[in-house]
């Protein structure tokens, strides 16, 4: 499929990169490129030979936003009754695979919360991350007010959301918001080599996994471990874990079969 506002390829048959590709607006999110991303999302989680993807953007930009021109003019019916500007950024919270978030630059506003919707971030040492939407009269409008805190805590979600300052790529890394920090030219492979770790595993393992995680931020603590203890006790029924279970006791490396 092509697109206008991102790129895609896949690296080693298994990884797929996105990236997005508006650098003359330091890839501002339009509902065009938003809409393209859904889709790309979608296809790669569907292709059964793609175990994780990653998105990323350029190198001054992971993108600096929601396409501020794209929605000044709205009226409170458009935004409202349109649902414009965020429309489409549910489908990021539907895709099973893993998704990795490889910041360089600017994340900021919608920017930030696509790297937060991502399941989890490695950022280039010139990465900085920011919710500054109080500067244009109004607030975070893709998740920022309740991912930011879930990830820094209250303190510093309040102090970034209410004075719009920016936190560079180690004062995230303290403060839980990112995973790895590398040089920014090893950011794509650094990401890539995560990717392919977690593609050698088994892909329903790997679903299993992402979905209890993602449990804990939806639920209290006794659903959430009966949650995981449900999805656990599951893949027992799989073929992959009498293989890794074998392998292990076998000393061999595993075959999975993704079944
Ligand atoms: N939307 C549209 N265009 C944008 C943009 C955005 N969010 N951010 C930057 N651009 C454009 C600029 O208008 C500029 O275009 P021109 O060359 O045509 O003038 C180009 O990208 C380069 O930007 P700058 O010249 O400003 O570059 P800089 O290096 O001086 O500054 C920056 C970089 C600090 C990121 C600055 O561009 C900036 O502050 N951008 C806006 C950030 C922002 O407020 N984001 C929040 C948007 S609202 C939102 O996201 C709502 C939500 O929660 C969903």
């Amino acid at each position: 499929m092509r697109y206008e506002n991102i790129e895609t390829r896949i690296e080693g048959g298994k990884v797929a990169i996105i990236t997005l590709n508006r650098p003359k607006q330091l890839n501002a999110l339009n509902d065009a490129l938003m809409t393209e991303l859904g889709q790309a999302l979608q296809a790669f989680d569907a292709d059964e030979n793609i175990g994780c993807i990653i998105l990323t953007g350029s190198e001054k930009a992971f993108a600096a936003g929601a396409d501020i021109p794209a929605m000044a003019g709205y009226s409170f019916v458009d935004a409202y009754k349109g649902d414009y500007i965020t429309r489409n950024w549910e489908t990021i919270r539907s895709i099973r695979k893993p998704v990795i978030a490889a910041v360089s630059g600017y994340a900021l506003g919608g920017g930030c919360e696509l790297a937060m919707m991502c399941d989890f971030i490695i950022a280039a040492e010139n990465a900085k991350f920011g919710q500054p939407e109080i500067k244009l009269g109004v607030i975070p409008g893709a998740g920022g007010t309740q991912r930011l805190p879930r990830a820094v805590g209250k303190a510093k979600a309040m102090d970034m959301v209410l004075t719009a300052r920016m936190m560079d790529a180690q004062e995230a890394e303290r403060a839980g918001l990112v995973s790895r920090i590398v040089p920014v030219d090893k950011l794509l492979d650094e990401a890539i080599e995560a990717a392919l770790v977690i593609s050698s595993y088994s892909q329903i393992a790997v679903m299993a996994a992402k979905e209890s995680v993602n449990r804990a931020f939806e639920s209290g603590l006794s659903d959430g471990v009966t949650f995981e203890r449900r999805l656990f006790h599951a893949l027992f029924a799989t073929h992959d874990q009498k293989e890794g279970m074998d392998a292990f006791i076998n000393k061999r490396k595993p075959t999975f079969r993704n079944a």
